[in-house]
């Protein structure tokens, strides 16, 4: 049968073949088989029921949650020639009448209604007597109260669609749900698990990055600036946010577009024509923007703030990438976000189960924006209920967090904290102990009494926050539900305090140098190349190959065809026309310059995006030098540390690298004469010269600093 469909994916659609999950899916529908859909936004699921509701007599009904999502439908199934309508609020009586008549006579294949519909018993009983294919939900994670967009009508008028004896066969589709609504979609809409699709949720075009402590307008006009003629969507938390973001960017003259509840449907409605259509590149706006939108090329996804919990975020940041180019989806964390959420939270009417289930969501967006983990690991986990140690290789902590630093012992200072606290206290109350604070509270609690007090005073309360986030979000220490979380112990503190398992930070690596990553000159006498075939066949040079593909060439210089078919955006059509001339032409560029190695080719890694990794990482020169430039101002290892955010150690690391570079270091700052000859002395006696063997055989006194300050100094280390 799927021949048929197959033919209709080609006539119809114009699509070669069918992407996972649709044939399925599909299929599952023609067999009159109830059926969920679960895949990735953008991941084709209105073929789902459009191609079944082609093929199959009848007209099918598609429920869906938007008036402007009804309408790109409608528009874009007329505009292949299928007849298609949609009934909703925004007709006049006189419309909604006339295309009622039209239905019951069978003139549509597709009708699109909004839920509330079937709670008009004149439309049921017109929809009892016609021929119906198929009746879909779209975006079905609305019907279940435990979905982050719950619509109370698309529950309540399936009774009414229960007594509609003409409907063979549901399916329902929606790109977020957790285990949690996938079970009840099914109890609601009797889908066997046999009839559930579900083909994952990673999409590996897009590349997640958390930007935390900077300042956010600073960092979007940067980035607006590096990302000058692509399409992009940012969105805020609050209608005001999106307004003040709004005007300074149009005042910078900046082409961009808002997008919020507050506006008339007028306004709304020019405003998503201007960004579709690509006149304005930016879009500002709040979670009221997007849902059904299939605008293809946004390359970024940019939130100005932390949402309210991950399926929003998954599903606002699946905006970018929907044609399968590597695109970024960026969240600007700042700990005001949490307290805005939790805002919001309060401020609805919800009862105190429901309420308790957001404050959930939340902690683990929170913990999101926390980890050190690979970014897309924690949403794929998140939303599969597992927990798996992949790496994405394009994520911000995949590229950036790469140096490993041990910090058990200041985990066990924190989490001995919070117990001696009587596990009573919130994040804030625990740092503001650890650093020693004289905050009146801390005073009245008494707490300044306990042992550990001030026992990481040398941070500041910022970073202590930070620390003690991470910890809840490794699960090395807990938060309770609820407005303020306080702090508990796990079995996995448990076992960090009996020091049985360690635990790591992750640190951005130290830059070796800022260098692009492919070689420039090679990529100048390739767009020489192109332009000069381009012109030849009098077509522009990108028709050829984008400056993506050269680059990649400059990168990875492939010398046989299966190499070069490996370069993304070339085929073998395009291989066969140009494929021997830019090899040819990289060969003699490589025996010219012998000395350079090829990159190895990392699957699926979007490096090629490396914009964003430059905007994030500081440009005053390597990070080593920074940290010695601060250090032969008199700052002390750990005051450094501090200020850059990162460990003590890594900036001990820094130090000694700097020296070995070649810059001078004062050595008695480290250690004394004596000192330095008697780790010497120790050192040409030792038979084993692990730093671990020598500190061993040295006086308690001589920590690994001073042992390793004498070693680098006397280039033995
Ligand atoms: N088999 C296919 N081959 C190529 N392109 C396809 C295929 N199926 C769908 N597409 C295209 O992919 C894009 C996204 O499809 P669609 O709007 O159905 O996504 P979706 O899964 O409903 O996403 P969302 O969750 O955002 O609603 C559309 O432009 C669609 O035409
Ligand atoms: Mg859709
Ligand atoms: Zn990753």
């Amino acid at each position: 049968m799927i021949v048929k469909e197959k033919d209709i994916l080609q006539t119809y659609f114009g699509y070669e073949s069918f992407r996972p999950g649709q044939e399925e899916t599909i299929n599952h529908v023609l067999h009159r088989n109830n059926t969920l859909a679960v895949m990735p936004t953008g991941g084709g699921k209105s073929l789902c029921f459009q191609i079944p509701g082609l093929s199959l007599d009848g007209t099918a009904i598609i429920i869906s949650p938007l008036i402007s999502l009804m309408k790109d439908q409608v528009d874009a199934l007329q505009s292949l020639g299928i007849s298609a309508t949609y009934i909703n609020s925004s007709q006049t009586m006189e419309e909604q009448r006339e295309r009622l008549k039209q239905v019951a006579a069978g003139h549509y294949k597709f009708l699109y209604v909004a839920p509330e519909r079937f709670e008009s018993a004149y439309f049921t009983n017109l929809v009892s007597r016609i021929r119906l294919s198929l009746v879909a939900f779209d975006e079905a994670h609305c019907i279940s109260q435990w979905g982050h967009d719950f619509r109370p009508s698309y529950r309540s008028i399936l009774p009414n669609l229960n007594k509609l004896k003409n409907i063979p066969v549901f399916v329902a589709l929606t790109a977020t749900a957790t285990e949690e609504v996938i079970h009840d979609i099914q109890n609601l809409l009797h889908i066997d698990d046999t009839h559930v699709i579900n083909t994952g949720f990673e999409r590996d075009n897009l590349s997640f990055h958390i930007v935390k402590g900077r300042d956010k307008t600073a960092y979007v006009r940067s980035f607006l600036q590096e990302h000058k003629n692509e399409s992009g969507i940012i969105y805020t938390s609050t209608r005001k946010q999106a307004d003040s973001l709004y005007d300074l960017l149009s005042k910078r003259g900046i082409p961009v577009e808002k997008y919020h509840a507050g506006l008339s449907e007028i306004e709304r409605q020019q405003a998503q024509t201007a960004f579709i259509h690509d006149e304005k590149s930016v879009m500002i706006a709040t979670n009221a923007f997007g849902m059904g939108i299939d605008k293809s090329n946004v390359r970024y996804v940019i939130h100005y703030a932390m949402p309210m919990n991950i399926e929003s975020y998954y599903q606002e940041a699946g905006r970018a990438g929907r044609d399968g180019e590597a695109s970024d989806c960026i969240l600007l964390f700042s700990p005001q976000d949490v307290q805005l959420q939790k805002f919001l939270i309060e401020q609805s009417q919800m009862d105190d189960a429901a309420r308790l289930g957001e404050y959930r969501k939340l902690q683990s967006m929170i913990n999101y924006c926390h980890t050190h983990s690979c970014l897309t690991a924690a949403i794929l986990n998140y939303f599969n209920d597992t927990s798996s140690e992949y790496r994405c290789n394009r994520c911000s902590n995949c590229l950036h967090r790469q140096e490993k630093t041990e910090i058990t012992q200041e985990a066990q200072m924190i989490l001995s904290c919070v117990k001696r606290m009587g596990e009573r206290f919130g994040v804030t109350m625990t740092a503001k102990v650890l650093r020693g604070s004289k905050d009146k509270k801390i005073l009245s609690f008494r707490l300044h009494k306990l042992s550990t007090y001030g026992i990481l005073a040398a941070y500041t309360e910022r970073e202590l926050i930070e620390r003690i986030n991470f910890l809840i979000a490794e699960n090395v220490l807990s938060a309770e539900e609820g407005k303020f979380p306080t702090l508990k112990l796990n079995q996995k503190s448990v076992d960090v305090l009996k020091g049985n398992q360690p635990v790591w930070i992750f640190t951005e690596p130290i830059p070796t140098n800022e260098e692009v990553d492919y070689h420039e000159g090679l990529f100048t006498i390739l767009r020489t190349l192109r332009k000069k075939i381009a012109d030849e066949k009098n077509v522009p040079p990108y028709v050829l190959f984008s400056d993506a593909t050269l680059r990649d060439l400059c990168r990875y210089f492939p010398k046989t065809e299966e190499a070069m078919l490996e370069i993304k955006g070339i085929g073998v059509k395009k291989y066969e026309q140009y494929g021997e001339i830019f090899m040819e032409t990289i060969q003699t560029w490589m025996n010219e310059h012998p000395d350079v190695v090829p990159k190895i080719k990392v699957a699926h890694a979007s490096v090629g995006r490396t914009k964003v990794r430059s905007t994030n990482s500081e440009a005053s020169g390597p990070s080593h030098i920074t940290s010695y430039q601060m250090f032969s101002s008199g700052k002390s290892l750990k005051e450094i540390a501090v200020i850059r955010d990162l460990s003590p150690q890594t900036i001990e690391r820094h130090v000694f690298k700097a020296y070995q570079a070649g810059y001078s270091i004062a050595w008695d700052i480290f250690f004394n004469q004596a000192e330095e000859a008697a780790v010497l002395t120790v050192y040409e006696e030792a038979e084993e010269t692990s730093l671990k063997s020598l500190k061993e055989a040295l006086p308690d006194e001589y920590d690994y600093t001073t042992l390793k300050a004498v070693l680098v100094k006397n280039e033995l280390l």
